[in-house]
């Protein structure tokens, strides 16, 4: 087997995604880009730490933390994985910087834009990487159906778009101290589940090179009905619908932020009404080793092995967009967090 680079992590918090990543980070894949070796983990707790270790990584003996600065400063760590709720996403990434450690840091990447825009200025100043853990970009569904609409055309001109986001989650009945409940740590739909929507709308209809976006917003306009909700599963389902001048694509999925596969339809031509048939559809497959974050995984660990200080999949800049809509959004929609006043 070929010789493969080692990174190491430390892992901060032991909650669901902590360990959803966790356990794609040490699947044995032998087409795997890099080793990646679980170094550390932070956590409120040591007993808790020495369980999620215990469970979820067994060969990987990592050292175990009662502390996130703590886990931060091991000097064996290459990059810092921050999977705690929303609220803390500031701190636990401006503690990993200060610490001179490289960080991934999971959606939503802050509260709002003026806390993202703090730590890539302190990323800047420690000449660190830090990135947000959008895994949905680094999907090679989301890729290859980004540059069928871009480069290949496949639908023609892209100009309206559709996709929504519902998880029931029982709100009103979780307990007051819930991440999914209590606006101290970021609830509602928006950072948690609008912003996967918010994603699809951003991409389909918006490329991010501000040039091609000048051509796309001003040559032809585009809409999106873009939505999230915590009341309802609105999956599995169509997560999203792209149309185009030639033709319409269709993305099913678990989720929203777990397309599995995308369907590319030709142009629907009636014939006078007689005919209500729609054209067959080519369908694009994608399955994933584990739960899907290999890829954001592979690529954080290739970039920083390689001396980036950002990702190309999910730069600054487009963090700093989505946390700038959403914060407009929350601005018209009235909710306020604790952290939109400082
Ligand atoms: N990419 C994805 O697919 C995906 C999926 C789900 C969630 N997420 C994101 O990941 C983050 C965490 O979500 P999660 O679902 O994993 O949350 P979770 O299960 O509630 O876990 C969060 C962890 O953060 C730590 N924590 C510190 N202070 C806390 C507090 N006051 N309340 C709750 N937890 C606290 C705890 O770990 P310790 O006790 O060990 O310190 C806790 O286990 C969010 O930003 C969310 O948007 C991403």
């Amino acid at each position: 087997m070929a010789e493969v680079p080692t990174i190491r992590w430390a892992i901060i918090a032991t909650g669901v995604i902590s360990y959803w990543f966790v356990e794609d980070l040490v699947l044995a894949r032998p087409d795997a880009p890099v080793r990646h070796v679980i170094q550390a983990i932070g956590s409120s707790s040591k007993a808790k730490g020495e369980a999620f270790a215990a469970k979820h990584c067994p060969d990987h003996k990592p050292a175990i933390y009662d502390s996130y600065k703590a886990a931060c400063k091991d000097p064996e760590v290459d990059v810092v994985y921050i999977g705690t709720p929303h609220s803390f996403h500031k701190q636990n990434c401006l503690d990993a910087i200060a610490a001179g450690k490289n960080v991934l840091c999971e959606k939503a990447f802050t509260l709002n834009a003026r806390e993202a825009r703090e730590v890539f200025a302190a990323a800047k100043e420690k000449n660190v990487y830090v990135a947000e853990a959008m895994w949905l970009r680094h999907r090679p569904l989301f890729k290859t159906l980004m540059k069928m609409l871009y480069e290949d055309r496949v639908i023609g001109d892209v100009f309206r778009m559709w996709s929504d986001f519902g998880r029931e989650f029982d709100v009103p009945n979780l307990p007051s101290t819930s991440r999914y409940r209590d606006t101290a740590l970021g609830a509602g739909t928006l950072l948690d589940l609008g912003i996967y929507s918010l994603t699809w709308g951003l991409t389909a209809l918006r490329p991010r090179d501000p040039e091609e976006r000048r051509v796309a917003q001003g040559a032809r306009g585009a809409d999106g009905v873009i939505t999230s909700t915590t009341k309802v599963h609105s999956n599995p389902d169509m997560v999203a619908r792209i149309e185009g001048t030639e033709g319409t694509v269709e993305v099913w999925g678990v989720t929203t932020s777990d397309p599995k596969y995308f369907v590319v339809y030709p142009k629907f031509v009636s014939d006078s009404g007689a005919s209500n048939e729609r054209a067959e559809g080519r369908r694009y497959e994608f399955a994933t080793p584990g739960r899907g974050y290999t890829y954001e995984a592979d690529a954080t660990a290739l970039d920083v092995l390689a001396g980036k200080k950002e990702s190309d999949v999910m730069p600054w800049a487009e963090t700093l967009r989505v946390m700038e809509i959403m914060d407009e959004i929350r601005r018209q929609g009235g909710t306020v967090y604790a952290a939109d006043r400082a």
